[in-house]
């Protein structure tokens, strides 16, 4: 039997009202008053995401309520939602530049209409609002978490360039890229949440735990769907992870398992690969099996993700967040 379709809006419906302020907080701080700084400030404002840090933010906050006297979601969450969403979209903003993209959330990248230049600025752009947004708490201990965070992201992206064009590059090695690139943040987020409701620390690294093998899930998803995806229901370029040789799991599994002969002949390709490579590979990874072993693996995180909720009581937010850990292995975008 299929499982049933997720939408996003559903899974969203404990922190509605929430999440409402947390487009209002970061509407707020992005402003500015000279106008060519606006309109950029417009452009990334223009087309929400799907609001998937910030949500894990709020759901972690929400789902320890009660458990040892912690409380729920309060206005410091709001503010630390915001600083999430601000600093993945200046990790974006940026990638979009290192991979040359052309669209994001259905839009033409700011690097495509703008340049490098303006874009690698507003990315530093956003991420010293959120700092800044930060710095208005008053918490040190959110403080040094985000900026820990960003650090191991860079240093995630900064692994990533340094292994482009490495075909060997092993399962772990690539686990390692993805857990510091993207999960670190999405782990982050967990961790915010609940340690700003009053969660002490077992409750806090299990949802932080639930967070990171989230974040490697989605990222090993996004991966598949850079290759085998519709771009129309991605909305972003895709395809670039081959052309730039950046190795992804269903790559790595084919030339770990594929004869000397097949090894060879995708060798070829990925080393001069090129746009109208991308439906061939495709069918190439998906006949051999290895795009159904990408998604086992991130699967086997779903599952240790969904494990680390076992203790917390039954609660909307916590059948929410089982559910955003499905969502991922579901997804279409
Ligand atoms: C895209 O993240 C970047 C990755 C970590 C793969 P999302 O897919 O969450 O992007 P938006 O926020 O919905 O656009
Ligand atoms: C980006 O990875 C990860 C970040 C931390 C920004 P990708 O390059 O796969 O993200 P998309 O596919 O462009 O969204
Ligand atoms: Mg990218
Ligand atoms: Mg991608």
């Amino acid at each position: 039997m299929n499982p049933a379709v997720l939408h996003l809006p559903d899974l969203y419906r404990p922190i509605e009202a929430d999440l409402a302020r947390v487009v209002a907080i970061m509407d707020q701080e992005l402003q500015s008053e000279l106008p060519f700084v606006a309109q950029l400030c417009e452009r990334v404002r223009g087309y929400r995401g799907k609001m998937l840090r910030p949500a894990l933010l709020l759901l972690s906050g929400q789902s320890v309520a009660g458990v040892q006297g912690a409380g729920g979601v309060t206005s410091e969450h709001h503010t630390l939602a915001a600083v999430v969403e601000l600093v993945h979209l200046a990790t974006l903003v940026h990638d979009d530049v290192l991979d040359q993209a052309e669209e994001r959330r259905r839009q033409a990248t700011i690097s495509s209409t703008n340049g490098n230049e303006a874009a690698v600025m507003l990315g530093d752009y956003l991420i010293s609002h959120a700092f800044h947004l930060c710095s208005s708490l008053d918490s040190q201990s959110a403080s040094r978490l985000v900026g820990h965070t960003t650090n191991v992201v860079c240093e995630g992206e900064l692994m990533q360039i340094h292994s482009r064009g490495h075909f060997k590059l092993s399962e772990p090695d690539y686990i390692e890229i993805i857990r510091r690139k993207t999960a670190a943040l999405t782990a982050a987020c967990c961790r915010l949440g609940a340690t700003h409701a009053g969660a002490d620390e077992t409750l806090a690294s299990r949802l932080e735990v639930f967070g990171e093998s989230a974040g490697i899930a989605f990222q090993i998803v996004d991966d598949i769907l850079d290759v085998v995806g519709e771009q129309k229901k991605m909305c972003k370029t895709l395809g670039r992870d081959l052309e730039l040789g950046k190795m992804t799991l269903p790559v790595i599994h084919y030339l770990r398992e594929a004869s000397a002969e097949k090894q060879d002949a995708m060798l070829k390709k990925l080393a001069s690969a090129e746009h109208d490579d991308r439906a061939h590979v495709a069918q190439l990874l998906t006949e051999f099996g290895s795009v159904a072993y990408a998604t086992s693996v991130a699967e086997q995180h779903v599952s240790r993700a969904m494990n680390m909720l076992e203790g917390l009581p039954e609660s909307a937010s916590r059948t929410s967040l089982l559910s955003m850990a499905e969502f991922i292995i579901q997804r279409e975008n």
